[in-house]
């Protein structure tokens, strides 16, 4: 079949392909511990899928506004006010299928061929590949371990062109767990816009933050940066609902205004029982959630002590998310039996096979060097699973 070159430009999501291999061993008796996956292993909270079963009965079953029922889109703009300090109006949220969606529909109502899009580097999969969906080009900007993996001032000026239109901040980010602060963020936000960039700020990850750290908003840092930004977050991370498709954005109304019309022409809208339960999640209890986050805390601490007794493994602490991005290349070029380990891919299918562990290769995140850990798992099988990495690596000569 000749199929579009949109199609051939990108490849599936390397995250879920390895969530796939490690359910397939599973399927056949083989007992594998997942590091692969990125979503909380915690239930949805009960008075949210309680919120579900009701909107059902309810007969909230039918198309809602293309943009999110009125009533959640009130609860995220009130979320907004409260957590992050921005002011929106409801003609500037747009509620869509999932954080993923939405950073799709920005890609799309953004880029014209040819404009570029600055990612740091690393980066969560899906930005490069739904920029290249929309025509546009990901510049992807390296970052170094020494710095925590933060772009520097110096790095992003020269890594601006005449074609650039606009740069991804993810804080606390995926792979890394890297979080900026205020001092650090307001510098590179004041030059993107200076520049004319827009920032598109991924900020799902954003309730998930360690050691008493608070969170900045890019939006928040200026009324200028406001003016310029669009903020995204979604329910998937916060409140262990990633199966329910729900992710939100707000900035510049007209951009906004543009999004809903691909969403309207796509998916219409979000499924209307998801955004009932999304509207409980938001503006019921929020214990589960701080909960949540302490266990997240512990098992970093844990698996970080763990990386860094491996001899030879070098590692950033994360600051938030639930994700660690350990430095193993000082294993490439080791042998187990006669197979070279030559890089990220080939660490990850020896520890898949030999140690039943799955991890995602650092090549899928710009960064070859590292590994991937999403520490969704509980203490229990983190111990066990570095007991048997720990073994599996002591056998590369
Ligand atoms: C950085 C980042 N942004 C956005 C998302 C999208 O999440 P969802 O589509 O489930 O809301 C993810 C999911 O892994 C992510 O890691």
């Amino acid at each position: 079949m000749k199929l579009a070159e949109r199609v051939t430009n990108v490849q599936p999501s390397p995250t879920l392909a390895v969530d796939a291999r490690a359910n397939a061993m599973r399927a056949q008796g083989i007992d594998v511990i997942n590091f692969g996956v990125g979503q909380p292993d915690f239930e949805t909270p009960v008075h949210v899928r309680q919120a579900a079963k009701d909107a059902i009965d309810k007969g909230y079953t039918r198309y809602t506004p293309v943009d999110g029922i009125p009533e959640l889109k009130k609860a995220i703009v009130e979320k907004f006010k409260h957590d992050n300090k921005l002011e929106y109006a409801l003609s500037q949220v747009s509620v869509n299928v999932g954080g993923k969606h939405s950073c799709y529909l920005l890609c799309q109502a953004l880029l014209n061929p040819g404009d570029e899009v600055i990612i740091p580097a690393p980066y969560w999969v899906s930005f490069p590949a739904m920029v290249t969906l929309a025509g546009g080009v990901p510049v992807l900007l390296p970052s170094r371990q020494e710095n925590g993996f933060k772009l520097t001032l110096e790095d992003l000026q020269a890594a601006i062109s005449p074609r650039s239109r606009a740069i991804i901040i993810n804080s606390p980010s995926n792979p890394t767990g890297t979080v900026y602060n205020k001092e650090e963020l307001t510098p590179l936000a004041e030059l993107a816009i200076r520049q004319g960039l827009i920032i598109f700020s991924d900020e799902i990850y954003s309730s998930i933050l360690f050691d008493n750290r608070t969170f900045t908003s890019v939006a928040a840092l200026s009324p200028d940066i406001y003016n310029h930004t669009v903020t995204l977050n979604g329910v998937s991370k916060t409140y262990a609902m990633t199966g329910w498709r729900i992710g939100y954005m707000a900035g510049p109304e007209d951009l906004i205004k543009a999004c809903n019309k691909i969403q309207s022409q796509s998916t219409s809208n979000p499924t209307s029982i998801s955004q009932w339960a999304s509207l409980a999640a938001l503006t019921g209890p929020q214990d589960e959630v701080a909960a949540n986050c302490r266990e997240f805390q512990k098992r970093r601490d844990y698996i970080i002590k763990r990386l860094l007794a491996i001899p030879q493994v070098t590692c950033s602490t994360p600051g938030g998310a639930f994700y660690v991005f350990p430095n193993f290349s000082a294993y490439y070029g080791k042998k187990f039996q006669s197979q070279i380990i030559k890089n990220s891919l080939d660490l990850t299918s020896y520890l898949l096979d030999q140690a039943q562990v799955a991890v995602v290769p650092g090549v899928a995140f710009g960064e070859d060097s590292c590994l991937r850990f999403s520490y969704a798992v509980n203490i229990e099988q983190i111990e066990t699973a570095m007991n048997r990495l720990d073994k599996a690596l002591a056998q590369l000569k």
